[in-house]
């Protein structure tokens, strides 16, 4: 039996980093209300010259080297984003160029939050069938260019970032089984108003920021982070107990700890950096569970369950033996 196994992880975060104490001076708010509502204290912003591209070669190079593969090993590229350079060509394709990474299929999977966890849901079975060989999945944001600045009731959840992981078979457990979902009745609580088949054209540069129903979200989000999570462990008959490490989407520290009191798991084994990052959407998962594997609590054989949510609604989880 082939296994896809994550072979090696990394990240990249924009240097400027904006704090509460940054934000109570563009508007109505405090440090007191945004920790005690989302538990954020900072977040990476990209600057203005800088492509989500870029974040994207940073992490993915500190993925292969952690891995110990180089461009040319790469044979399948996922990036799983919300914010690309450009509409086309797809993202996927201006990383390969600058990367350097020979001719290969390259996709950009765009499900809001999810984006991640869908990228590599999708490159999984690609490995498994013994399609690819070595995938760089990626989940990266620059979220913070569709912000509106004067809205506060979005713009002190963001942040920038791109997380990566290199993806190659193995007779050895990896991904355990990957779990996906979507509904689209939920369009309207969270989503950007502006398209190309909609109203690009006429869209005025005030007329589009994300559009997000917080309290509505809140609840679904909870429902369905914690329905997801047990279906992956249900599906692999694995108790909560022998879960290692939960890796959930780090939109807002109240919603991960609602999850977990859901699930009956202690908070010790949930990753936890919506603090310091903020929500980075699609890169929120990749870039958790890097900073996790690289401060040592994440080992070699432990069993990870990764958790996303995000507009749609979309979701997923991914259940695996690191
Ligand atoms: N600073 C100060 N006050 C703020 C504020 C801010 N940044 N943003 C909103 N408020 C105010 C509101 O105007 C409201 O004031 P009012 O009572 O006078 O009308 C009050 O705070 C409460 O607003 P409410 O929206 O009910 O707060 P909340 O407890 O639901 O928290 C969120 C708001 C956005 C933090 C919360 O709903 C949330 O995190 N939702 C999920 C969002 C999310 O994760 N989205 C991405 C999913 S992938």
């Amino acid at each position: 039996m082939i296994y896809s196994k994550i072979a090696g992880t990394g990240r990249y975060l924009p240097e400027r980093i904006l704090t509460n104490a940054d934000l109570e001076k563009m508007v109505d708010t405090s440090d007191e209300w945004i920790r005690t509502r989302t538990g954020i204290e900072q977040r990476h912003i990209a600057d203005e010259e800088q492509m989500t591209s870029d974040l994207c070669v940073k992490a993915a190079q500190n993925a292969m080297d952690s891995a110990g593969v180089a461009a040319d090993d790469i044979d399948m590229i996922f990036v799983g984003t919300t914010s690309p350079d450009l509409i086309f060509p797809n993202i996927a394709t201006i990383i390969q160029h600058k990367m350097g990474i020979p001719a290969c299929a390259c996709y950009a999977v765009e499900a809001a939050c999810s984006g991640f966890v869908y990228a590599l849901s999708a490159a999984d079975k690609f490995v498994r069938t013994g399609d690819a060989k070595c995938v760089l999945v990626i989940g990266a944001e620059i979220i913070t260019k569709l912000i509106d600045w004067d809205d506060r009731s979005t713009c002190v959840l963001f942040g920038d970032g791109a997380g990566a992981v290199v993806l190659k078979p193995s007779g050895e457990p990896g991904i355990l089984s990957t779990h996906l979902g979507a509904d689209g009745q939920y369009q309207q609580l969270l989503y950007y108003p502006v398209g190309v088949s909609n109203n690009l054209a006429a869209a005025g540069v005030g007329d589009s920021r994300i559009m997000m129903s917080g309290n509505d979200v809140f609840k679904v989000a909870v429902k369905t982070l914690t329905a997801v999570a047990q279906e992956a462990l249900d599906a692999n008959d694995v108790d909560l107990d022998e879960l290692d490490w939960l890796v959930p989407h780090q939109a807002n520290l109240r919603i991960i700890q609602a999850t977990a009191k859901r699930l009956k798991l202690p908070m010790e084994k949930v990753i936890q950096t919506v603090q310091i990052h903020g929500n980075t959407s699609a890169a929120s998962i990749p870039l958790a569970f890097d900073v996790a594997v690289r401060d040592g609590r994440i080992k070699r054989g432990q069993l990870v369950l990764f958790d996303a949510f995000g507009g749609g609604f979309t979701w997923g989880a991914v259940l695996l033996r690191y």
